[in-house]
């Protein structure tokens, strides 16, 4: 029998660290368990709860609060380089990642340290460091909410995008990813050290012919050197996307600011960082109360204790104004606000 818990609190189910409570909730380990609740919920207001690290919580949720704690990881080798590897949705992406390389597959070590579980990795497409999620992604086994039947999504299937996925858009709410396979390389490995910042951290340790645990480290060393650690300070990462923004606004914008890193996207389109919109604007390292924006990624807002999600939000409301008033610039939230 499940066990459905009335008010509880979320507090450690976000890595906000907001205190809201959920009027019911229930942790879900198998399949099995997923189609039953299903069941009897569909026509009930359900909300789904995976990692908690790319969510906002503003109010009290008024819903049956499915917690898709599903483990388990399984392995099938398909050649002498190549191995499918699998992980249910309630894995943690960063142990996942962790056995990886242990067992030495590459392809997603760039993505150390990221929060969250393997679960909503694809609903974001998650990225970092030059790789982005969709790079291995193979297939993903996702139970649709209204009919409880299973479907397979493929790469296209996904559309996946910048921090983005049909589960993001046309399919919001209506399917819940079970698991996710990737394929991975088991001998000879394709390095993502492009990154300016990983290949510092592998100069500075004179490593020349890097391994894919090499990678992870750096990555980890050059994330927890910029990035509060979830389980000391609350935060979600990047609150925000970085824009896009058409070349004419860009060339706008650099003539009072020469010094505006960007990426180039097209001859159409520049990706201009929205931590150094932030900064530029005075935000980094301010505090109002709990809220703040981190002293070292301006793109990051935490929570020091007991901000609420309102007052969060609001701290975001009054940076997305700074920014438009002073760039002409509109940041999206890459955070889902709840
Ligand atoms: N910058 C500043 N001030 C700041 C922050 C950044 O001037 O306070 C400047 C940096 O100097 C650099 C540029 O902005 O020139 C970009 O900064 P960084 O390399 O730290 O990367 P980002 O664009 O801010 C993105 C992702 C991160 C990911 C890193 C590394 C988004 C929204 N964020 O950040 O993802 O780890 O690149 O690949 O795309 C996340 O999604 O939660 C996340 C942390």
């Amino acid at each position: 029998m499940l066990n459905i818990v009335i008010n509880k609190s979320l507090k450690k189910y976000n890595t906000f660290g907001i205190d809201v409570v959920a009027s019911e909730y229930v942790k879900i380990t198998s399949e099995k368990e997923l189609i039953d609740i299903l069941a009897t919920y569909r026509t009930k207001k359900i909300f789904i709860l995976s990692g908690g690290s790319n969510m906002l919580l503003t109010k009290n949720i008024e819903a049956l609060v499915i917690h898709i704690a599903i483990k388990g990881i399984s392995v099938e080798t398909v050649s002498n380089n190549s191995v499918l590897v699998s992980a249910y949705a309630g894995e943690n992406w960063h142990d996942f990642v962790q056995y990886c390389i242990q067992k030495n597959y590459g392809g997603i070590e760039n993505l150390s340290l990221i929060p969250g579980y393997v679960g909503s990795a694809p609903i974001q497409n998650i990225g970092a460091y030059g790789v982005e999620l969709k790079d291995t992604f193979v297939n993903c086994e996702a139970i649709e909410i209204a009919s409880g039947v299973k479907k397979i999504f493929t790469t296209t299937d996904c559309k996946f995008g910048y921090r983005n996925s049909i589960f993001k858009n046309e399919l919001k709410g209506k399917y819940i990813i079970t698991k996710v396979t990737f394929r991975l390389t088991s001998i000879s490995h394709t390095l993502n050290t492009s990154y300016g910042a990983i290949e510092k951290a592998l100069a500075e340790k004179n490593i020349e012919t890097p391994s894919i645990k090499h990678i992870a480290d750096a990555v980890i060393q050059i994330r927890k050197s910029k990035l509060p650690d979830p389980s000391k300070i609350g935060n979600s990462g990047s609150f925000f996307k970085n824009p896009v923004i058409s070349s004419q606004h860009f060339s706008d914008v650099q003539k009072s600011y020469p010094n505006m890193p960007s990426y180039t996207i097209d001859e159409h389109y520049s990706k201009v960082p929205a931590g150094w919109l932030i900064d530029q604007c005075g935000f980094k390292g301010k505090r109002w109360g709990d809220a703040g924006v981190h002293k070292k990624q301006a793109l990051v807002i935490v929570n020091y204790g007991n901000a609420s999600g309102q007052e969060l939000l609001e701290l975001s409301i009054t940076i997305q104004k700074k920014v438009f008033d002073t760039f002409g610039i509109r940041l999206e939230t890459e955070v889902n606000i709840i």
